[in-house]
């Protein structure tokens, strides 16, 4: 395939604090891995790249084995670092062939739709960026000790989601320049932006929700049972 995901899942999970990697939490029977896993081979074939926790390679080997059924030969798993930005970086430089378009993907975004996958990929375009985005739904306000200091319009604003896409060879030029300057974006559009790269956007899914804190993983387990009711 010339479309590759990386699958991002070597953070610590501080703010779930379930006492292990929050990728490898258990949402029912599966774990938050796992379930991101069966959507992102529920997609368009493409080469995936899970990004582990550091001495976590094995579990995550074993749910890859679990997901990826006859596609297994198509997935690797390679220990992750410090910040989600040097993890995607350790994930890029284990690309192979000759793939040409690379989606980022949060593992912790464990119920998106393999449509939401298949979407991006088919928007990234020569030289662009494409996101998922949601509208935000809070009326927001910009604050400062104490004091509201402004509305904000939310008619401006969006909720970025993954998988975000990008052309391969601008990606990875855009992280070894994110790199050399030493700076840490937001998120990888943010850091293709920074190259001076245009990002579209699509319509992005509520089930693509990233488990956060614990009240998240509770959100995950419900709509779990109620799809499988
Ligand atoms: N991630 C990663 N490597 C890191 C940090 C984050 O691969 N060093 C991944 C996470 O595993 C997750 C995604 O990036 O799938 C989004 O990060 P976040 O939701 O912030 O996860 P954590 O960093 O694990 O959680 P927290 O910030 O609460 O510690
Ligand atoms: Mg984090």
């Amino acid at each position: 395939p010339d479309t590759a995901i990386i699958v991002v899942a070597a953070g610590s999970g501080t703010r779930l604090d379930a006492g292990a990697p929050k990728a490898l939490v258990g949402i029912d029977a599966h774990s938050i891995l796992r379930h991101a896993l069966d959507g992102v081979f529920a997609a368009e074939p493409a080469q995936v790249i899970v990004v582990a926790p550091a001495g976590y390679e094995g579990d995550a080997l074993a749910e890859l084995d679990a997901a990826a059924g006859d596609r297994r030969d198509l997935g690797r798993v390679v220990v992750g670092g410090a910040t989600r930005q040097q993890s995607v970086a350790a994930g890029l430089a284990a690309l192979w062939g000759d793939v040409k378009t690379v989606l980022v993907h949060d593992a912790a975004r464990a119920l998106t739709p393999p449509a939401q996958i298949d979407a991006v990929a088919r928007a990234v375009v020569p030289g662009e960026g494409v996101i998922p985005v949601l509208p935000v739904v809070d009326t927001l306000k910009k604050v400062a000790g104490g004091a509201v200091v402004s509305a904000v319009d939310r008619s401006e604003l969006a909720a970025a989601q993954t998988p975000q896409g990008f052309p391969r060879a601008e990606l990875e030029a855009a992280y070894e320049a994110a790199r050399a300057d030493g700076i840490e974006y937001t998120d990888d559009a943010a850091l293709f932006a920074a190259a001076g790269h245009r990002i579209r956007h699509i319509e992005g899914s509520s089930r693509a929700f990233k488990i956060t804190t614990p009240g998240d993983l509770e959100r995950a387990r419900h709509l779990l049972e109620a799809s499988a009711a």
